[in-house]
Order: structure tokens, then C-alpha cells, then sequence
């Protein structure tokens, strides 16, 4: 490495400024071109780069690179990392991204302008290992690509409810799954990660190896590393219940206690799960109730969801099936431009129904100023329970550290779509302002909770402080011990950084 090392051990604190203007980067994308990945280099004239780029999920997302590398092994990544390190001399030039299935809503967290993006969705493989009953996943790989191949064996694992969703991303930020109140946050579920340092150099992450660094990996996103491979628990299936139930919006409020039951109860029976979503669609003008209910046992209509049957709904998916054609049918279809803004509350009614208010005038604020021909609000309301907590803290631990929470959390997610690019502005201010205002009436009643959830969190949003003080300090030394000159901190500027941390 060309690192001067009288610099180095300052530059956790002040990053070298950037200087890297297009020639710097042309010469990064030669380097790699040089090198044995150089056959996996692809630039924007060509279609591997436009189909690489038009894959985030977002159309709000799409930038532009100097060059994709497409790495297929994890041999191809080390050389990848080492050479865009060596040929930056400093921390000021190559600068890359790195992506797994691109579907953060915000630009710049899993692609970059002017830079690399080292794109792992050829590392897309899923191998089961009967034998010590864990699978070995590849972080390009999707979701439902996941189930499909788990499910031949009888087999699954806690992964993500919207199928094309990447395994990287999503596992690296902590993940809520079907299975959380079983076996707690889909990182919960790593038994070992296999990862390439900035060295270049490949080391594996587990209780007994590194384990500092197999603690901090679960909930401490792109701040040591580029993983490769997950080595995850596998679960037992014979199919789940469940599917979208839909109701009239003039169920909305009285539904609310159901869905604060569901979630002190689901102790009792830890199998149910639960996602209500309020969507207003303005190419039908109509706001529903859509309940997502998954159940991961084959078992119709269990208990759990009995408060729920004094509602009549308007349509009713819900029948038993395979994980992989219940997650299949849950993804929410990209090709627009989105924000997501997430909060954490306690599980409190009259929250949700503040929620409810707040959601109905962002609607006639948007139609007043809306240009595109389509946008859909969506408010996502989730259990967010202690359950998920303790039943994940027995494997080793996390840094999202919510065992400081004493009580039963909800999730909320502002999940906007439109068509106009007009609109950007005027979307991501509603998204914001909803979330700030139901927060500060949250506080006033003492219903508010730090957390913020980072697989949701827009980028004026700080998920890492909400993991508390001394979780970002342990993240901090981690990422000081196993990059120690900072590549992951300023040469990827992508991503929630524990540097920025305020
Ligand atoms: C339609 C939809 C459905 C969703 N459903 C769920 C859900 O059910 N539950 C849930 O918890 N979340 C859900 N999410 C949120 C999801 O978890 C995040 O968007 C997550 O980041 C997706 O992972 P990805 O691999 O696609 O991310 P990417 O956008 O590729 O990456 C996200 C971040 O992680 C970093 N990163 C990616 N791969 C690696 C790697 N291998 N090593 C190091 N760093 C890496 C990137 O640099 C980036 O900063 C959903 C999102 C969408 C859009
Ligand atoms: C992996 O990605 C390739 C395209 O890059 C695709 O053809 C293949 O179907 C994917 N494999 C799985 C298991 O999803
Ligand atoms: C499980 O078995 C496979 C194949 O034998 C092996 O490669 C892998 O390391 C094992 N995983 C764990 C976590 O022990
Ligand atoms: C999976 O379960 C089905 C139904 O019980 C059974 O017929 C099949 O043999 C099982 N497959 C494996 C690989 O165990
Ligand atoms: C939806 O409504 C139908 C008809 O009233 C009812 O039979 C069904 O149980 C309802 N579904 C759920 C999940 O409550």
C-alpha cells in the first residue's frame, strides 16, 4: 500500500480532502481493466454496465460510474479492493461503492458518480449444507432465489418478505423477516461471514474467529468490509399461511387496537407475523388497509389473527404456500422514483392513531401539488416487539442495541413512489415532515424511542447513533482495527458511516 504512514493514523479523524477529478478515476477503471478482474470491468457504453445500472430498484437511484466491476468469486473481490486501494495512493482517489441487490432507496449508498462500483450480483449462489444444517449465501443473490433453492430440501432461512430484495444490504443492516419473533433479526441467523478487508486480505468472521468482528458486522452495515459470503442457520418449513388481506379505509382506526394486541401478544405465539400498510393510490383515489399476514407454520387461519376477523375485508389473498411464492407475490414493483423515511415508537394507540391523521393530510397536500400521472403514499406500520430482541441475543449478540429498550416497539416506514422526477423535491419534503411531526407528537407523550432502523433510514436520517453510545464506539473500534487507514470510511464514501456518526 502507498499510504503515508505518517498520516495514517489520523485519518479516522480528518479524512484527506478529495482531489480525485476524472482523469484520477479513468486511471482507477484501467487499473482494474489491467488486473485479472480486468475481463469483469464494464463500462457505460456497454450493455452489461446499462443492465447493471437500470438493476436498483429505484429509478431514484440510478447513477452513473465510471466504470462496474462484476466480480464472481471472492478471489476476484480481494484483487478488486486491492488494486483500487494501491492505485488511489491516497484515500482521496479511487473512490468505489459496493452493491448487492441495490435496493436502498437513496443515491449514492450502493452506487457512486465518478468512481467504481464493485457490483456482487454475479455472487448471486445459495448452497445448503444438510450436514451442519446451514447455507452458505452469496450476498448478490435475491431472496426469493434464496427460498426457491432452500425450499427443494424442506429448508429456510430468515431472510427478506419482498423477493427480489438483496441478501447483502438487507443482512447487513439487521433485517426483519417472517421468522423474527422465532429466531430475532435475520442477522441473528449469521453463523459466520466470510469478508475481504481493505488489506485485500480474505479472513472469516464467527464466534471463534474474529469475533469482534462477526459482532459488529450484525447491524454495522459497510463500515469494515465487503462480505461474500453468509453462512446462515437454516429452519425447517412445510410452508407458511398468509397473504394480503384488504380493507376499506373506514376500518382504519378501529383496527388499531387489533394491531397493538398483535403486538404484546406475539409472545404467545411467535409463528404470526405482521405488516399493515395504509396506501393511498392516486390513479383510483382511494387510501385502504392492506394487512400482510404470514404465518410460518401451514396452519389456516390461526388465533393470532382472530381480532382481525371482525373487519370485513374487501379481498382476501391468504392461503398456504411456499415462502418463495408468498415473497414472490409481496415485492413491491420498482420502476419509479421513491423515498423511504423510517421512525421507531412505542406500541401505543394513540401514536398509530396520530399516524392516521398525519397520513390523511400528507394525501391532500400531495394532491394539491402532485405532477406526476401516478403516486402511491404508503404508510408501513410494523411490530417491532422486545420478542425479536430476545430471541436473537442468544446467538452472540448485535450492535443494534435494542436489549436497552424496555418495551414494545412499532416500526413506521414512509414509503412514497411517483412517476416525475418534478416531484423529487416535493415527495422527500411530505416523507420527512409526516415522520418529524408524528415523532415530536410522539415525544410529547413519551411514546418516542431513538432507533432508527438503517435498512430503512433515508440518508438525512442517523441509524447508527440510534444504536446507542456505546454500540457506535465498539463499531468505531472494530472498523479501526480491521481498516485501519480508513478505506472504508473515505475511499467508499457510501452507506451509513460510523464516522459521520453526529
Ligand atoms: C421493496 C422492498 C422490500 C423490502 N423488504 C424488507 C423486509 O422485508 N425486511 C427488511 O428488513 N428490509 C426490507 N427492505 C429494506 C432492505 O433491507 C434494504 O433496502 C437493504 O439494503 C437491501 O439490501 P440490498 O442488498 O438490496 O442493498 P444494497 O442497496 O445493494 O446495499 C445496501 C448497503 O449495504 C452495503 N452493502 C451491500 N452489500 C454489501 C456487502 N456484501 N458487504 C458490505 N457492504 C454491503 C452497500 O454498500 C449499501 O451501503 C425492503 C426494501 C425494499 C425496496
Ligand atoms: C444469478 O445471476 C444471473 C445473472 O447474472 C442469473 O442468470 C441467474 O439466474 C442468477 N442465479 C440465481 C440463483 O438467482
Ligand atoms: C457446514 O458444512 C460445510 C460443508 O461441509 C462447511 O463448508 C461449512 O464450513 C460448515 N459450516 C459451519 C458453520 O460449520
Ligand atoms: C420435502 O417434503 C415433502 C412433503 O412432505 C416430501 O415429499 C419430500 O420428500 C421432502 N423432500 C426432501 C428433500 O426431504
Ligand atoms: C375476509 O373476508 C371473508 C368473507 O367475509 C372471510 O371469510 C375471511 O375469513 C376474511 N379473511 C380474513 C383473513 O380475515
Amino acid at each position: 500500500m502507498k499510504f503515508c504512514p505518517s498520516t495514517a493514523t489520523l485519518l479516522f479523524s480528518i479524512p484527506l480532502q478529495a482531489d480525485a477529478g476524472v482523469d484520477a478515476t479513468d486511471s482507477c477503471c484501467a487499473a482494474l481493466s489491467a488486473s485479472s478482474v480486468g475481463q469483469q470491468v464494464v463500462y457505460p457504453h456497454q450493455e452489461l454496465f446499462v443492465k447493471s445500472v437500470e438493476s436498483y430498484w429505484s429509478r431514484s437511484v440510478r447513477l452513473s460510474p465510471s466504470c462496474i466491476v462484476q466480480p464472481k468469486s471472492v478471489e476476484d473481490v480481494s484483487v478488486a479492493v486491492s488494486t483500487l486501494v494501491q492505485e488511489g495512493g491516497s484515500l482521496s482517489s479511487c473512490k468505489f461503492a459496493v452493491r448487492s441487490g441495490g435496493h436502498t432507496v437513496w443515491a449514492g449508498a450502493a452506487n457512486i458518480e465518478d468512481g467504481v462500483t464493485i457490483d456482487l450480483s454475479k455472487m448471486n449462489n445459495t448452497i445448503h449444507h444438510p450436514e451442519n444444517k446451514t447455507a452458505s449465501i452469496y450476498p448478490g443473490a435475491r431472496w426469493a432465489s434464496v427460498y426457491k433453492t432452500l425450499e427443494n430440501d424442506n429448508v429456510t432461512v430468515a431472510g427478506g418478505r419482498g423477493g427480489p430484495v438483496g441478501v447483502g444490504g438487507f443482512l447487513l443492516g439487521g433485517g426483519n423477516s417472517f421468522h423474527s419473533a422465532r429466531v430475532g433479526f435475520a442477522c441473528d441467523n449469521v453463523v459466520n461471514y466470510q469478508v475481504v478487508l481493505a488489506s485485500g486480505a480474505i479472513v472469516e468472521a464467527n464466534e471463534n474467529t474474529n469475533p469482534d468482528l462477526f459482532k459488529a458486522l450484525k447491524g454495522g452495515t459497510i463500515n469494515f468490509g465487503i462480505v461474500t459470503r453468509f453462512d446462515m442457520k437454516t429452519i425447517p418449513t412445510e410452508g407458511i399461511w398468509g397473504g394480503a388481506v384488504t380493507y376499506d379505509w373506514s376500518t382504519a382506526y378501529q383496527q388499531i387496537p387489533a394491531f397493538v394486541h398483535f403486538t404484546d401478544n406475539i409472545h404467545k405465539d411467535p409463528y404470526a407475523s405482521l405488516i399493515t400498510m395504509w396506501q393511498y393510490d392516486s390513479k383510483t383515489d382511494t387510501n385502504s388497509v392492506i394487512n400482510a399476514m404470514h404465518y410460518t407454520k401451514p396452519v389456516a387461519h390461526p388465533a393470532a389473527y382472530d381480532e382481525f376477523k371482525q373487519f370485513s375485508n374487501m379481498s382476501d389473498g391468504t392461503r398456504i404456500d411456499s415462502q418463495y411464492v408468498h415473497v414472490t407475490e409481496l415485492s413491491q414493483e420498482g420502476e419509479s422514483r421513491n423515498v423511504f423515511v423510517t421512525g421507531t415508537h412505542a406500541n401505543n394507540a394513540k401514536v398509530i392513531q396520530k399516524a392516521a391523521e398525519l397520513h390523511k393530510q400528507v394525501i391532500e397536500e400531495a394532491k394539491k401539488h402532485a405532477k406526476s400521472k401516478s403516486w402511491i403514499l404508503v404508510l408501513i406500520i410494523q411490530p417491532w416487539p422486545k420478542l425479536f430482541t430476545e430471541r436473537g441475543s442468544g446467538v452472540g449478540g448485535n450492535v443494534l442495541g435494542l436489549e436497552r429498550f424496555d418495551e414494545n416497539l412499532i416500526q413506521t416506514l414512509y414509503d412514497y413512489s411517483w412517476d416525475d422526477k418534478a416531484d423529487d423535491e416535493l415527495f422527500h419534503r411530505l416523507a420527512r415532515s409526516n415522520h418529524q411531526q408524528l415523532d415530536g407528537y410522539a415525544k410529547m407523550i413519551n411514546a418516542d424511542n431513538e432507533f432508527v432502523y438503517l435498512d430503512y433510514a433515508d440518508k438525512t436520517q442517523d441509524p447508527l447513533r440510534g444504536y446507542g453510545e456505546q454500540n457506535v464506539k465498539y463499531i468505531r473500534r472494530v472498523a479501526e482495527k480491521y481498516d485501519p487507514y480508513g478505506v472504508f470510511q473515505y475511499q467508499v464514501p457510501g452507506g451509513f458511516k460510523v464516522s459521520n456518526v453526529n
